[in-house]
């Protein structure tokens, strides 16, 4: 089986996403899940998007031990002195650089001919070389360069020093049969190619992301770019969950496989859509909710005869565990320790008996306590934000025919304060309420909600973004009561808020140009 590598963009191309900001804390949090789930290159960021991305980037090279860490460059002496700040702390650091080479980018926004691109590329893959033994280069657009030049492209870049090219299908425009013939024709007429590895890296916007990784691996790919749940600029990436699955369940077929603990795949999941508030469709390939569920009668019937008539994949393979024990109000706390374990959770002592007590206050609102309340509980609070405002108690009072209010008691500082307001909903007499306990000034860009598990007393989820003078913060909020995780949400965002405006260089996503 010949092994393809995965480089995780999730930190970078998928951070890009519209609305999604990670802090370092998440980028962090983020980075060394992937390490468990075992990817071989993590790209961490652009570290000379704003000293915030630096820094972010640092702190990655700085946890994670078992991956190559990247930083992203363009094809400039500043970019790359970036990333050699950044990576300063890598046990294994490489350097992507990218220039766009198709006519297109060409004539619009290089302004540059075909020669000045292929200079400039090379002056910045030489100047890298100094610094770093593997540099990735990257034709930005390769999708839409013509290929004789895209052939010349890439013999100049392993001239140059470069260990890895990769094919961007920057704007998702191949389809899978022009997209392995690239690396056919590369692999065929460009002399050299077999002492560099070929990447693939694909968007979605015509939804063919992974199908055009898995034609680049069939035409001889070494490497697939992609993220996590496909999130990533507009409509996407090729999400690495589906080549992993793809590639494990169609072994026979691609004679390809990938190193990743595939077990980890719906955790590293779930921790990527909690992070950056991008839920998973229930429909998504892989790690959808319903990727297992069977509705009809029919499959249902058959599932019960022989799992694979319907079944190709199964749950348990990408970690998702069917759970015998339920728990509620009576368990103790050695069937929750049992329960944690039984779920992956490797907790101390003293986490596991705050879980407990926290599993307690459900237990009392919820009959059966799921695996999915229990992961959210222990999720709710990932990343440790200081906490300079936080929810002490809340009323609201709701009529159709009356104008919704609400009363917010919030500590600041050891100071409480307790604030009334009216709303044209619930959820807005409670922000507005929130806002006259605060000295900040914030403006909701996003609100959105959703049920943890099913049933009356499910937890409920809220994620909101605030926006203050140009940057964004998400936050999160949990509990059986949606209003009471809509207020909490606001708070944690407006902690994130505060606590971004004290970390250095604060960064609107500036276009790679
Ligand atoms: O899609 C793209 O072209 C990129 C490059 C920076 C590799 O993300
Ligand atoms: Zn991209």
């Amino acid at each position: 089986m010949r092994k393809i590598y995965i480089f995780d963009t999730t930190l970078r191309d998928g951070e890009q996403s519209p609305g999604v900001n990670l802090n370092m804390n998440e980028k962090v949090e983020i980075a060394l899940q992937l390490e468990k789930l075992g990817v071989d290159r993590i790209e961490a960021g652009f570290p000379a998007a704003s000293p915030g991305d630096l820094a972010g980037v640092a702190a990655v090279a700085g946890a994670v031990k078992n991956a190559t860490i990247i930083g992203l460059s363009r094809s400039r002496e500043q970019d790359i002195d970036a990333v050699r700040e950044a990576l300063k702390a890598a046990q294994d650091p490489c350097i992507h650089l990218f220039l766009a080479t198709s006519p297109i980018h060409r004539k619009h926004k290089l302004r540059m001919e075909k020669e000045q691109v292929l200079e400039a590329a090379e002056r910045a893959i030489r100047y890298a070389k100094q610094y770093f033994s593997k540099i990735e280069f990257s034709p930005e657009d390769a999708g839409r360069t013509e290929l004789d030049f895209l052939c010349e492209v890439t013999d100049m870049a392993i001239k140059a020093g470069a260990t890895v090219v990769n094919i961007p299908d920057t704007v998702g425009y191949m389809t899978p049969a022009e997209f392995g013939n690239i690396f056919k024709t590369l692999k065929e007429q460009v002399p050299g190619i077999e002492k560099i590895q070929l990447s693939a890296h694909c968007h979605d916007d015509l939804g063919m992301a992974t199908a055009n990784a898995l034609a680049a691996i069939v035409n001889g790919a070494d490497q697939v770019e992609g993220t996590i749940n496909g999130i990533g600029e507009r409509a996407g990436n090729t999400a690495i969950e589906e080549v992993a699955m793809a590639l494990a369940t169609r072994a026979e077929y691609y004679g390809a496989q990938t190193t990743l603990n595939l077990k980890e795949i719906a955790k590293t999941s779930r921790l990527v859509s909690k992070l950056t508030g991008m839920v998973v469709p229930g429909n998504k390939a892989i790690v959808g909710a319903n990727a297992f569920a069977h509705e009809s009668g029919i499959h249902q019937d058959g599932m019960l005869k022989e799992k694979t008539t319907y079944e190709i994949i199964s749950p348990e393979i990408i970690g998702l565990k069917e759970s015998k024990l339920v728990l509620g109000k009576h368990s103790g706390r050695h069937a929750f320790r049992e329960k944690l374990i039984d779920m992956g959770y490797e907790l101390a002592d003293e986490a596991v008996n705050a879980a407990f007590a926290k599993f307690k206050e459900l237990a009392d609102k919820k009959k059966n306590v799921s695996d999915e309340d229990i992961r959210a509980m222990l999720e709710e609070k990932l990343v440790n934000t200081p906490e300079v405002y936080s929810l002490e108690a809340i009323q609201v009072s709701y009529g159709n025919e009356s104008t919704p209010s609400a009363t917010v008691r919030v500590r600041n500082a050891g100071q409480l304060q307790e604030k009334t307001a009216e709303g044209n909903g619930s959820v807005d007499a409670i922000y507005n309420a929130i806002d006259l306990t605060t000295d900040e000034t914030v403006e909701l860009e996003d609100y959105s909600i959703k049920s943890v598990t099913q049933g009356k007393d499910a937890l409920g989820e809220v994620h909101v973004v605030l926006k203050q003078d140009e940057v964004s913060a998400q936050g999160r909020g949990l509990s059986t009561d949606i209003l009471e995780a809509s207020a909490r949400a606001y708070i944690d965002a407006l902690n994130r808020l505060i606590d971004k405006r004290k970390s250095p260089g604060r960064r609107d996503k500036m276009s790679l140009i």
